[in-house]
C-alpha cells in the first residue's frame, strides 16, 4: 500500500516534470526588448571570465593603421592611408584587389585551439565578417567577397569551429558586422533614410541565421548597428527566433549592439564602449572587450613593442574587470598568412600561467561586498563558495614588509593563504579595523608568479 502511494506519487511528479519540461521549452521569448532582455544569461558565460577575440580579415593584408583601413583611405580620405596606397600600390589597386593576398597559408585551427585554450580562456569570439563585409566562410549571400571564392579558398571559420567545439572544452563564438560600410544596398537604404531595408533583408539576416545553423556559435557578437535602429536590423525578431527556435537556443549568448540606443541597455550582457572597464560594481553582466595592440584590433604590421599591454596592464584590466562583475574578452590580430605574433602568443600564454596558480579566485568566482580595497590602492577582491572564500589580488607587491588592508572583518577563525605557496601566512587585525599581512620573504624561486599575487582568506566576518 505504501509502496503504491509512492509510485502514484512519483508518477504524478514525473508528470508534472514533463509538464514543466514541455512549458519551458516553449517559453517564447516575444521580440520586444520587455521579453527578450528577461531571459537568463546563460550561466558558463558568467563562470567563464576570459575570452580571446580574434579580428581577421582582408584588412590583415594591408594590416596598416587599422581594420578600418578600407574605410580610412576611401571613406574618410585620410592623408596617411592615401599615401600608403600611393607610395606601395600601382595607381588602380582597389581594396578588393587585397583579397588575392590574403593567403592565409599558415592558417592552423589546431595550433590555434592550443594556444587559446594554453591562455585559460573559456571561450573564443572570431569575425565571421567585419564592416569590409568579406565573408570568412562560404556564404551563399556574399558572392566573390567571401573566403571560398577568394582569398584562402578556405572556411576559415568552419575549420576553428570544428577544432574549438570538437578538440577543447572552450566555447566557440562569433562576431559578426551588421553594416557593411560600401555595400549598394546598405548606401540605398540609408539614403532612404532607413524607410526601406532591403541590405538586412537579402544579406545581413541570411548571413546571421546562415552562420548560426552552420556553425552554432555559442556568442553572437553583433556590431556596426550605430548608425540605424533596431527595427531597420530586424534584430528582435533574430533574437527571438535565436533564444526560441535556434540550435543554440539553450546555450548561447548574446551581446548588446543590435540598433542604435540599444548599447548598455538592451540584449543578453552590455559591453558599453570599447575597453568598458567601470572600476565599480555592475548591476547587469557586463564584457570589457580590449585589445593586446593598444591601437588596432586587426594585425599592424608597423605595430611597435611599446604599443603592446604588458602583463601588468593587462592584468589590471582583467582583474579589476572581473572584480566588478565583468568577463575580458582579450584581443589579437592573426597576420594574412594565419600565424599569431609571438608577442601575443607569449601574452597568452603567460595570462595561462597566471591563471593555472590563481584561476580560484578568477573562474566562477562573483563580486564581493567590495571591490577594491578601501586603504590599498591596486587590491581587487572576488569571492567564492557563497563568500565564505574572498580573494584579495594584489597588483602591486608593497616595499615594506606588511600589506595593510582596510575591508576585510577578521573573525578568531579567519585563516589567511597565498595561492601558490605553501608556506603559512602570518596576520593581525588592524589596529582599528582590517587586517594586517606579514608578507613572506619571497624570491624569485618561491614566488607563486612573478605578477599579481592572490592572497585567500577562509572565515572573515564580513
Ligand atoms: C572621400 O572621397 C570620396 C571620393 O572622392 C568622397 O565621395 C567622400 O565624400 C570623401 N569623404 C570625406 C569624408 O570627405
Ligand atoms: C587544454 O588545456 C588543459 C589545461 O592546461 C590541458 O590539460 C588540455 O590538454 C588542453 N587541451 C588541448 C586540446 O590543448
Ligand atoms: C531623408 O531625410 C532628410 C533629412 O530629414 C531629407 O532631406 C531627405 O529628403 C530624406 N530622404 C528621403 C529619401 O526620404
Ligand atoms: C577603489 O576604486 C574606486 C573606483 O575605481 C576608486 O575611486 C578608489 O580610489 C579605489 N580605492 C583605492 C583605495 O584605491
Amino acid at each position: 500500500m505504501v509502496a503504491m502511494k509512492t509510485l502514484v506519487v512519483n508518477k504524478l511528479s514525473l508528470c508534472l516534470l514533463l509538464f514543466v519540461n514541455i512549458i519551458a521549452n516553449h517559453a517564447a521569448y516575444e521580440p520586444t526588448w520587455e521579453s527578450l532582455d528577461s531571459r537568463p544569461l546563460p550561466s558558463w558565460y558568467d563562470e567563464a571570465k576570459l575570452g580571446i577575440f580574434i579580428h581577421w580579415g582582408v584588412f590583415s593584408v594591408p594590416s596598416f593603421r587599422s581594420e578600418w583601413f578600407w574605410y580610412d583611405w576611401q571613406g574618410a580620405n585620410d592623408t596617411d592611408c592615401i599615401n600608403f596606397m600611393k607610395t606601395n600600390y600601382p595607381p588602380d589597386f582597389t581594396y578588393a584587389d587585397f583579397a588575392k593576398q590574403y593567403t592565409t597559408e599558415f592558417y592552423s585551427a589546431s595550433q590555434w585551439a592550443s594556444i587559446f585554450n594554453a591562455s585559460g580562456a573559456r571561450y573564443v569570439v572570431l569575425t565571421s565578417k567585419h564592416h569590409e563585409g568579406f565573408t570568412n566562410w562560404p556564404s551563399k549571400y556574399s558572392f566573390n567577397w567571401n573566403s571560398m571564392d577568394n582569398g584562402p579558398h578556405r572556411d576559415l571559420v568552419g575549420e576553428l569551429a570544428t577544432e574549438i567545439q570538437q578538440n577543447t572544452g572552450l566555447h566557440f563564438g562569433l562576431y559578426h558586422s551588421l553594416f557593411e560600410w560600401f555595400h549598394p544596398l546598405y548606401l540605398q537604404d540609408k539614403a532612404n533614410n532607413w524607410t526601406t531595408n532591403n541590405f538586412v533583408k537579402d544579406k545581413t539576416m541570411p548571413e546571421l541565421y546562415e552562420i548560426i545553423q552552420k556553425y552554432k556559435p555559442e556568442v553572437v557578437w553583433s556590431d556596426g548597428d550605430w548608425e540605424a535602429p533596431d527595427s531597420y536590423w530586424d534584430s528582435k525578431n533574430f533574437l527571438a527566433w535565436l533564444y526560441n527556435e535556434s540550435p543554440v537556443k539553450d546555450t548561447v549568448v548574446t551581446n548588446d549592439r543590435w540598433g542604435n540606443g540599444d548599447m548598455c541597455h538592451h540584449g543578453g550582457y552590455l559591453t558599453c564602449s570599447d575597453k568598458y572597464n567601470p572600476g565599480v560594481l555592475q548591476k547587469r553582466k557586463f564584457e570589457n572587450a580590449m585589445t593586446l595592440d593598444d591601437a588596432s584590433w586587426g594585425y599592424r604590421r608597423d605595430m611597435k613593442f611599446t604599443d603592446v599591454l604588458t602583463m601588468d596592464e593587462l592584468l589590471k584590466t582583467f582583474i579589476e574587470t572581473v572584480s566588478c562583475g565583468g568577463n575580458l574578452l582579450m584581443n589579437i590580430g592573426p597576420t594574412k598568412e594565419g600565424t599569431i605574433a609571438p608577442i601575443f602568443q607569449e601574452r597568452l600564454l603567460q595570462m595561462g600561467d597566471w591563471l593555472k596558480i590563481n584561476g580560484e579566485a578568477i573562474y566562477s568566482s562573483k563580486p564581493w561586498t567590495y571591490q577594491n580595497d578601501t586603504i590599498t590602492p591596486g587590491v581587487w577582491y572576488t569571492s567564492a563558495k557563497g563568500q565564505q572564500y574572498v580573494y584579495a589580488i594584489v597588483l602591486n607587491w608593497p616595499s615594506g614588509e606588511t600589506l595593510q588592508l582596510g575591508a576585510p572583518s577578521v573573525s578568531q577563525s579567519t585563516v589567511v593563504s597565498l595561492l601558490g605557496y605553501t608556506g603559512t601566512i602570518e596576520w593581525r587585525a588592524g589596529t582599528t579595523h582590517g587586517i594586517e599581512i606579514i608578507l613572506p620573504p619571497l624570491t624569485v624561486n618561491t614566488q607563486p608568479s612573478k605578477y599579481a599575487k592572490v592572497f585567500k582568506f577562509i572565515n572573515l566576518d564580513n
